[in-house]
């Protein structure tokens, strides 16, 4: 009679913990889903958002525009895709102001250079510490003004020296190159790559912006556009870790060498213009 009592009692503890192990969880799910569930902040009346895509490099580029005074800014366009890119402002009755690149980038050719000759009202930006050159050379905290719009130039380096990422806080948007990709993040072991300098950057900047700022990213490689802070925070699997684990994962990543790195960074030293000197030529 007593083992039976013994082990009934047994049976109901188990039963308390994994009652209680239910509850832990569903809690913890829910206050997962409070943090990354945030309201959305609107675009502006005003404010013109188009998202472009290549799909040989998957990387995005962003048109950004001011409707009323019909100024635009273009965020890493892409060689190939230049013509594109100008129809539609052009279409859209808008004036291309800078041409402006997050970071050097070594999986493609940028736009920039191309843009310029096809619209000439256009001048190319990139940071200064990226050491490439362009018309206007970025330095932190520096304004990009297009119409009564500007985006704020926040240094973010890591994936390379000189990776940058512009937010606009009237829209709440921010733009992070490859600093911080949708569930992910930009190569460290390149171009002046260092992990803990990029972990470094994610969370003093990127991660300090209210967690309803979406952000977008230079590239995705499996359909998603768009992610926010907090979603970032809670769910990107390396940089939600410690310094040390994501130090681990960036130096454990096996990638292969980038393939067009050897094309695309002479290029886009340049604004891309190496590229058009060639096809010049041939
Ligand atoms: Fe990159």
């Amino acid at each position: 009679m007593r083992s039976l009592l013994v082990g009934f009692h047994r049976q109901c503890r188990a039963a308390k913990n994994i009652l209680n192990y239910r509850i832990t969880i569903r809690s913890q799910h829910q206050q997962a889903a409070n943090f990354v569930l945030t309201e959305p902040i609107q675009f502006s009346r005003d404010f013109l958002f188009r998202q472009l895509f290549d799909p040989v490099s998957s990387t995005y580029t962003y048109l950004l525009g001011d409707v009323t005074k019909r100024e635009a800014i273009l965020i890493d366009p892409v060689i190939e895709h230049a013509e594109r890119d100008a129809n539609m402002i052009n279409e859209l009755g808008l004036c291309l102001k800078y041409a402006v690149n997050t970071h050097m980038h070594a999986d493609h050719i940028t736009g920039t250079g191309k843009l310029k000759i096809l619209l000439p009202s256009c001048r190319s930006m990139i940071s200064r510490a990226s050491g490439a050159e362009a018309d206007i050379l970025l330095n932190p905290q520096d304004n990009i003004e297009f119409g009564r719009h500007q985006l704020k130039v926040l240094p973010t380096p890591g994936h390379t020296e000189g990776c940058v990422t512009y937010v606009c806080h009237e829209q709440g948007i921010a733009f992070t190159g490859d600093t911080l990709l949708i569930r992910g993040c930009g190569r460290t072991d390149f171009q002046g790559g260092s992990s803990a300098t990029l972990y470094k950057s994610v969370h003093s900047v990127i991660f300090n912006f209210p967690l309803n700022y979406r952000l977008y990213p230079a590239h995705d490689y499996t359909g998603r556009t768009v992610t926010t802070v907090g979603e970032e925070k809670v769910y990107n699997p390396r940089l939600s870790k410690s310094l040390d684990e994501f130090i681990h994962i960036m130096e454990n990543l096996n990638l292969p060498y980038p393939k067009m790195i050897d094309k695309a960074v002479p290029a886009n030293k340049i604004c891309g213009l190496f590229e058009l000197d060639e096809q010049k030529n041939m």
